[in-house]
Order: C-alpha cells, then structure tokens, then sequence
C-alpha cells in the first residue's frame, strides 16, 4: 500500500496534508526518513511513525467524527448531502460507517468504525452505554414533564422511553430572533430511538431549536472541538464496551 494512502487512511489528513508531513520529515519507515510519497508499505511488516509516534496497522477504524448540521448520517443518500463526503474517501473503501444517527440539524459527537460487532455492542449491547445532549429549546418544561423525563416516560405514539437524566440550566434564558425565550438543558439517554429528543422534550411542551451530542459513555469532543473534525479513538474510548 502506498504511504500516503496508509496514512491518510489512518485519518493523518487529506493526501495533500500527509505530504505536506512527508516533505516535513516526519515520517520515518523503519526508523528512517522517508522523501516519497508513493512509496509502496507493507503495513503488517514495516513500522510506520509519524513524529515518531507509532501508526498501528490495523484493519479497522474507530473514529470519532464532530458532525456540522446540513449533513444526513448515512453513506449515500439521492437527496441530501452525506458525513461521508466530509471524511477522507477511503472510508468508504475501507466500509467504515457511522454507528448510530444524529438528525439533519444535530451537531456533535458521532462515532464510526468498519468492526461492526463493536457498533453493534456499542448501539444494541448489554451495557447501557450513555448519549448525552445539550439541548437548547423554547417553552418551558414542566415540573411534571421533567419528572417523567426521569422515571421513563411513554410517548403519543406509544413509544416507550427508559428513565434518562435531566439537568435544567437555571439561566433566564436569551431571546432569540424570533422573540421565543431558549433554555437549555443536558439530558442523558440510554438509547437512540427516532428524535427521541426532540419528542422527549416535545411531549413535555419544549420545541428543541439546537441539539447538539456532547458524550457518548465517556467519550468526549475533546480533541475534536471544531465541527468537521475527526480523530482515531484512543485504546481507552474503544474500551467502552
Ligand atoms: N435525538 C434527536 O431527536 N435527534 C438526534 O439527532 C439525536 C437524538
């Protein structure tokens, strides 16, 4: 495999920032520096570092990913603009896809891997692993509706809702353009049924105007920070389940 291919798989950046790193120096090939960028790599034998930081070769991927709105979670779509066209295109030949959706408008954290038994632990498994929002939204939520927010509430089509967390942000509220007051809130769920919430916090007389997922289990937008970046999942996020 050609290097530039290796690291840009490795999600070191487009073709033209990994040789932009080459041309640097700051790749070495079996402790030595290496100048071209189409020279051909068995991962599996050589040992590639980059600053000198060792590039596992592994076959599959575990990244996380800060979506921007506008974009559907899915590999193709006929209509609307997919995350896929905002990741370097040799995930799709290496089949990684998102595990788990985020609406249109969300924004935040979402995570992708080729190792489908690790979505389906990380989506279907045994532990109840965590998805936490901060959500902006107008109405106000009711004493009542906050209540069954926690206890595990039932929505108007029926659709059963596991006890989730709730923390209300005790601020006046801003008012946005269109003269509505927007509160806020973190809100954690242990499951990811279709807009659980904005029907969650719909069911209790809020509208959400921004959702945006900042955690999954302990997994954080740290080192992502800006919409439309990724990074590899270090051994400790993988770990989750
Ligand atoms: N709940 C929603 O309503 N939308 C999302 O994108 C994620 C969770």
């Amino acid at each position: 495999m050609r290097i530039d291919k290796f690291l840009a798989h490795k999600a070191f950046g487009t073709r033209k920032e990994v040789h932009d790193l080459i041309k640097q120096g700051f790749v070495k090939v079996n402790d030595t520096i290496i100048k071209k960028k189409d020279m051909h790599i068995n991962p599996d034998v050589d040992v590639v570092t980059v600053q000198d930081q060792v590039v596992q070769a592994q076959l599959e991927y575990y990244i996380k990913f800060h979506k921007p709105t506008g974009y559907v979670t899915a590999v193709e779509d006929t209509t609307d603009p997919t995350i896929m066209e905002l990741l370097p295109e040799e995930f799709q030949t290496l089949k990684v896809f998102p595990v788990g959706r985020l609406d249109k408008d969300t924004e935040g954290l979402l995570l992708l891997t080729n190792d489908g038994p690790w979505a389906h632990k990380i989506i279907h498994g045994k532990k109840n692993i965590g998805k936490t929002y901060y959500v902006e939204y107008s109405g106000n939520l009711s004493e009542d509706g906050v209540n069954r927010i926690r206890e595990g509430m039932v929505l108007g089509d029926g659709t059963e809702c596991k006890p989730a967390q709730i923390t209300l942000h005790e601020d006046e509220g801003v008012l946005n353009e269109q003269g509505d007051m927007i509160h806020s809130c973190e809100l954690t769920i242990y499951e990811g049924k279709y807009h659980q919430v904005k029907r969650m916090i719909g069911a209790c007389s809020g509208t959400v105007t921004y959702l945006q997922r900042t955690h999954i289990d302990t997994i954080t937008l740290d080192s992502i920070e800006e919409v439309g970046m990724y990074v590899d999942l270090t051994d400790k996020e993988k770990s989750i389940v």
